[in-house]
């Protein structure tokens, strides 16, 4: 049985929503409450027991590239002044038995297509891809891609993580749509990339988190542009699935769309209001406020 190892990271998108403060830095590098958004997805991908992290990263690369290096200068520091529990927060971005993978999209031609960049890092085997910008919260119980992880042990084929949303809102998702299996798994009959909502085959739409197999690359290779004029993953799983059988899984847990304003505050009142540090004083300063209508 295959085992899921590798977790591909796509974060060269221009992330144009958030402008200008992606102007020099990747949208993934924004803080929720206090870890850039990059950092809950590979917490999330080593709660899995993934071990490699593979980053497609685009021009604003820097900023994630450090963040999973050493920072022998702040480290050294924080020894010296006896900062033990800032220093483990340091050295704990990237764990010592992880290794971390960094590959250029040079232009951002799609989501599809940067997915194919990680080929030669993933290789042959079925592999996770995760976008930091939906942040999955399941205060305290399994991932979501753990719970996937789960799924595509028993089932042996791609897993998608779905969720439901306002037909009106199909226009920014894939949709899928297929026969329940079981409670949270369907079959994914139909998967198509941001229809109008009367084209949209359901109201499951799909999240940053797949389980793929090798096969995806091959697809990918011959993906035309889609929506948006981009080569679409969806498009590549649409074509994917006349050959293997793919799942969709409604996952446990709360996503948070951190890829627009609304759903990135969202994320950063939600997070700081399960916070140790933060919760008791976040309350009291919200009790106070005073809305006009
Ligand atoms: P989005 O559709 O959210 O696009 O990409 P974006 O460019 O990041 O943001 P906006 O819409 O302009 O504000 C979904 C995911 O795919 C990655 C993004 O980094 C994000 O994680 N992506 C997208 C790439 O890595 N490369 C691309 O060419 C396109």
């Amino acid at each position: 049985m295959s085992v899921i190892r590798t977790a591909v990271f796509p974060v060269a998108g221009l992330g144009t929503r958030f402008l200008p403060a992606t102007k020099a830095i990747a949208k993934e590098m924004l803080t929720v409450v206090d870890k850039p958004l990059i950092q809950y997805a590979t917490e999330e991908a080593v709660a899995a027991g993934i071990k490699t992290l593979v980053f497609v990263v685009g021009r604003t690369k820097n900023a994630i590239i450090d963040h999973y290096d050493k920072a022998y200068e702040l480290e050294t520091e924080l020894r010296l002044r006896n900062k033990t529990e800032l220093l483990k927060i340091v050295e704990e971005v990237k764990p010592a038995n992880i290794n971390c993978v960094f590959i250029r999209q040079s232009e951002a031609l799609g989501l599809g297509h940067a997915v194919l960049c990680a080929e030669p890092a993933v290789g042959n085997e079925p592999f996770a891809v995760i976008l930091p910008d939906d942040l999955i919260y399941n205060n305290g119980g399994a991932g979501c891609i753990q719970q996937m992880v789960d799924v595509y042990n028993r089932k042996q084929g791609c897993v998608i993580g779905t969720q439901t949303v306002a037909i009106s809102e199909s226009v920014n998702y894939g949709m899928v749509a297929g026969p329940k299996l079981e409670d949270k798994l369907s079959r994914v009959d139909e998967i198509v990339e941001k229809p109008a909502p009367e084209n949209a085959p359901s109201d499951q739409g799909v999240v940053g988190r797949y389980i793929l197999t090798p096969a995806i690359f091959d697809k990918l290779r011959t993906t035309e542009r889609g929506a948006g004029n981009e080569i679409q993953l969806t498009d590549a799983i649409a074509d994917l699935r006349k050959d293997e059988e793919i799942y969709a899984y409604s996952f446990e847990g709360r996503r948070f769309d951190c890829g627009s304003k609304i759903g990135y505050l969202e994320a950063n009142i939600e997070i700081a209001l399960q916070h140790e540090e933060m919760a008791e004083g976040f309350k009291k300063y919200l009790k106070g406020l005073k809305y006009t209508d």
